[in-house]
């Protein structure tokens, strides 16, 4: 279908101040611009490592000299409050520090890894989480942070998949604005809010093999349809900053690529905050091999739209040559350094450029540990429940095995990216588990092995006679924090060492076995799934994980936790991601043979002609959207509110959902739709919406999702946003496997 119908590209941006307020922001950002020397603007320009430089001498200088706009990695907040001191009354024209630091997914209280929380699937608890960071990191006099990060990625190898929101565009896209609004408030000025950064601009998660770093090739459509949408979104809930990635874009490394920074962020997208390179990428430009030496990287970054350099030295010594030599515009340094001014005066910086710590809360607040838990229990998926061994009774039970590495692990539990996160404040599983039981049940721990990459086997022997001797075994499994994050990405993703050994001789004792566990991606648990009666996926839980755990294991909540990423069964499936194309030889369960069914005297024959694997399939282990409940939930009668809808309009889609099972709960209510024919070809499904819902036991609720045609739009062929009119199929369930389906047409509008 060729006919379709453009949609105005300019959004609508809500804008936090006020009409006036803007006026005179960019009133005073003209008049101080007006004052500055070329020294001066490139200094705004430029951020530096506090670590690099000795606080009060080397970096007191080049502050008075007015040659450095932000510093990243000071929390020490007196050493804050004297360099913002320093800038402010000893420089020739005051301006304020930004103070940047990576408070990823909490400050000293740690929230699940942003993977885990976006497994929650509740925006209301994401964004209170990066409120509680913010008010904690705004104590340390860190105004401005590197996150969120929203970089879509299929590969869990990928050691950053841990920081992201997943696979999907809306549900990366809902989480982002959560993000941006708890760590921003409604306010920049106010107390306890921190200017927010999206990164990294963009494509990073497509990374080659999940190696980090890697190259990353992405058609256009592509990258508009499913990398840029969250981006798109953040930059409408008003993001401060954003951060352009280490990778190379189609050739074109995000640092130096004007196409991201200039064509789409601002022509289209209107962006007026700045952006930061990421640490040191300007120099890595000549690495890469787009440009040749240090002084071209200041060019192309520059020019592309690199607004700072993040801890280079690049902008600092070639930007000024550049452009006594004609080589680089002074108007795009004046562009660039209004766009840092401008958030500057927005964070109110000028007039409150100070900490005062006791004006916030105390770290570790309840409020904090509140919303930790919470986090927590929401994020933990349960993947698999044979015979309903889960939850336990403690009145029913005598004796439990506790075995494994990540058990007590209180450092572990926090995950990547907690530079500043107390391990003190963490409880783990086993201390959960103690004080939920009390002295009713007697607790045998065995940790078994030492770190979960751990190969001896010598231990489990304990741990074997441990699990004998008791009713039931929890089994703490998983990788350690050190085995996700930046640069940490892995090419086998199945339980490491020898836990997969650990959980055949446990197995062996019995009795029933759950396993538990914490990890900072998907892990391929083909080969332990047989060997469990029970999974609990609980990521790297944060500071509450184990409080949390105790509650999911022994029924208190019910897991509510849904996979935002789909789980492979094995690696070689990667990347496999429910918002996939059909082919035009789509598999089905008839038309696919096992490798070890083949035909031996007829092997052409056998083979059923479609996009599957001979030794996996096409199905992943667990879909996108999955997540086992101990309430029993069924969905029926799914309906549109009308057959068609104009381009322009709106359609409600309902289904009634019940809980046919005498426990409260929640869950997560999913709608999907398909676009059957477009200019480009459509997924075969989309997350279109998301409802957490409080089900009594018993009860049917509606669940209704209101569906503008804006919702519909893709980047067509042309690259341009679209409304085609057609027919769509939609599926309201629990999961992206989702069966109940109705159908629409939308129809050209007046
Ligand atoms: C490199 C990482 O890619 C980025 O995410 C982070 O914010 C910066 N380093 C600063 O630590």
């Amino acid at each position: 279908m060729l006919c379709g119908l453009l949609l105005g590209s300019a959004m609508t941006t809500t804008i936090a101040e006020t009409r006036a307020d803007a006026a005179s922001i960019e009133d005073r950002v003209k008049a101080l611009l007006g004052k500055m020397t070329l020294a001066e603007k490139i200094g705004q320009m430029n951020q530096v490592h506090a670590g690099d430089m000795e606080p009060i001498s080397q970096l007191g200088d080049a502050l008075r000299a007015g040659r450095i706009g932000s510093i990243i990695n000071q929390v020490d907040v007196d050493a804050v409050n004297e360099l913002q001191r320093i800038a402010v009354e000893e420089s020739r024209l005051g301006i304020p520090l930004l103070v940047g630091r990576d408070v990823i997914h909490g400050f000293k209280t740690v929230m699940p890894i942003p993977l885990g929380q976006a497994a929650t699937w509740n925006p209301d608890v994401v964004r209170q989480g990066a409120r509680i960071a913010a008010l904690e990191a705004a104590k340390s006099g860190i105004n401005w942070t590197f996150a969120p990060m929203i970089d879509i990625t299929r590969d869990p190898r990928w050691g950053r998949i841990a920081e992201s929101p997943g696979e999907d565009p809306y549900l990366a896209s809902r989480l982002a604005v959560a993000m941006v609004e708890g760590f921003q408030g409604d306010d920049l000025a106010a107390t306890g809010t921190i200017a927010a950064c999206a990164k990294h601009f963009a494509g990073y998660g497509e990374a080659e093999s999940g190696r980090d770093y890697a190259t990353t090739n992405i058609p256009e459509n592509e990258l508009r349809n499913v990398h840029l949408r969250p981006f798109h979104a953040a930059v409408n809930a008003d993001v401060a900053t954003l951060m352009a990635s280490f990778s190379d874009l189609n050739g074109v490394p995000a640092t130096g690529n004007d196409f991201l920074m200039r064509k789409v962020l601002r022509d289209e997208w209107d962006f007026d905050g700045f952006v930061v390179s990421d640490w040191n990428s300007i120099h890595q430009l000549a690495v890469h091999g787009l440009t040749a030496d240090d002084r071209d990287s200041a060019l192309a970054a520059a020019t592309a739209g690199v607004d700072m350099d993040m801890a280079g030295t690049v902008y600092d010594r070639y930007l000024a040559k550049l452009v006594e030599q004609g080589a680089l515009d002074t108007a795009v340094i004046d562009n660039a350094v209004a766009n840092i001014l401008r958030a500057k005066f927005r964070m109110g910086l000028f007039e409150k450029p100070y900490t005062n710590p006791d004006a916030l809360p105390a770290f570790g607040s309840p409020e904090a540990l509140a919303t930790a838990k919470t986090a927590a229990l929401q994020s933990v998926v349960m993947l698999k429940n044979e015979g309903n061994v889960l939850p336990l009774s403690k009145e029913a039970l005598d004796r439990i095995a506790v075995i494994g590495p990540l058990a007590d692990a209180p450092y572990e539990q926090l995950g990547t990216w907690i530079f500043d996160g107390d391990e003190g404040l963490s409880v783990t599983a086993l201390q959960g588990i103690r004080d939920l039981v009390g002295g009713d049940v007697e607790i045998e721990y065995v940790r078994a092995m030492e770190t979960s990459r751990s190969k001896s086997t010598a231990p489990f022997d304990e741990a074997v006679e441990a699990a004998r001797k008791t009713d039931v075994t929890l089994l703490f499994l998983g990788e350690e924090s050190i085995l996700s994050g930046e640069a940490h990405s892995r090419a086998d993703i199945n339980l490491p060492g020898a836990q997969a050994e650990l959980v055949k001789r446990v197995r062996g004792a019995g009795k029933p076995v759950i396993a538990v566990i914490m990890a900072g991606r998907p892990l391929t648990l083909t080969n332990i799934i047989e060997d469990v009666d029970a999974i609990l996926y609980a990521w790297h839980p944060g500071s509450m994980g184990g409080p949390a755990i105790a509650d999911l294991l022994f029924g208190l909540e019910s897991p509510s936790g849904k996979l935002p990423v789909t789980f492979p069964r094995m690696v070689g499936q990667i990347p496999v991601y429910y918002n996939q194309k059909n082919t035009g030889k789509p598999p089905t369960p008839e038309k696919i043979v096992h490798i070890d069914d083949i035909d031996a005297k007829a092997p052409q024959t056998s083979l059923g002609m479609t996009a599957f694997h001979l030794d996996a399939g096409y199905t992943p282990l667990f879909p996108f959207g999955f997540g086992l409940s101990y309430a029993v939930f069924s969905y029926d009668n799914i309906r549109t509110s009308s057959a068609e809808v104009p381009v322009g309009g709106t359609l409600t889609i309902s289904a009634e959902l019940t809980n046919g099972s005498d426990v409260v709960a929640d869950e997560v209510a999913q709608l999907y739709v398909r676009d059957l024919v477009g200019n480009v070809t459509r997924p075969v499904k989309e997350l279109k919406g998301f409802r957490r819902l409080r089900i009594e036991a018993g009860e049917t609720v509606t669940v209704s999702f209101e569906l503008h045609t804006d919702d519909l739009a893709f980047f067509g062929r042309d690259n341009k946003l679209i409304v085609e009119p057609g027919e769509f199929h939609a599926w309201i369930g629990g999961n992206s496997d989702a069966d109940l389906k109705t159908a629409f047409r939308v129809v050209a509008g007046d």
